[in-house]
């Protein structure tokens, strides 16, 4: 049996796609369209920013990204509604699964290992009421998932082993990292998107939390 369980935030426990109620306020019918690219530039700056080596916090990627994504969708954009949805970034909806589970897989150490900098993740998770043995940003670091040097300091930060490590992330580049990095990797597959190829696999592919 694993001695920890270390989780993805955004997408795996957070709902980040519930910004879009907030975005379909402002911009009635572009939200969903919005909140997808939105998303995608967040993480493509991420990459991006890695390889170049130009870290920046994940508050001002999100940021950036937003801007970028009003843009190239031609809406309009001021620092009110800019501050809003970044607000609403911090009282992310959690998936009706995570509560259950975490509460199963008591007596284990849980943790969360995310991109998010503390600006972002320490008001989301005291939002949510969930409590976990640490909640670990990549920010000390400098540098993003899917990095190897990340899941070490997990690693480093847990006091346990790769192999006592059980992974938990909906998002397949990450899970895939995590088990190029050598962690035990359950891929929560939400919507039932196909593997990416990098040849690699996760030990299981689930559909939610419950399953775990
Ligand atoms: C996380 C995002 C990027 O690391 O899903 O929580």
């Amino acid at each position: 049996m694993p001695t920890a369980f270390v989780f993805d935030a955004y997408g795996t426990l957070f709902d980040l796609h519930s910004v879009q109620q907030r975005c379909e306020g402002f911009w009635p019918g572009k939200s969903l369209q919005l909140s997808q690219l939105w998303r995608a530039k967040q993480l493509e700056y991420t990459w991006q920013r890695s390889l170049m080596r130009r870290y920046a916090p994940f508050s001002r990627v999100t940021r950036q990204a937003l801007q970028y994504a009003c843009e190239a969708l031609g809406l309009a954009l001021d620092e009110s509604r800019s501050q809003a949805l970044m607000e609403q970034y911090s009282r992310l909806a959690l998936f009706p699964d995570v509560r259950e589970a975490l509460a199963r897989l008591k007596g284990h150490k849980l943790a969360i290992l995310t991109n998010g900098s503390p600006d972002m993740i320490d008001p989301l998770v005291a939002h949510s009421g969930l409590s976990f043995d640490a909640v670990l940003s990549v920010d000390p670091l400098k540098a993003y998932k899917p990095a190897p040097e990340v899941y070490q300091f997990a690693v480093d930060r847990l006091g346990v082993a790769p192999e006592q490590v059980s992974f938990v992330s909906s998002n397949c580049w990450d899970a895939l990292g995590a088990k190029s990095f050598g962690f035990e990797v359950n891929w929560i597959s939400r919507g039932g998107a196909p593997l990416d190829r990098l040849g690699l696999r996760p030990d299981r592919i689930l559909k939610g939390l419950f399953e775990l």
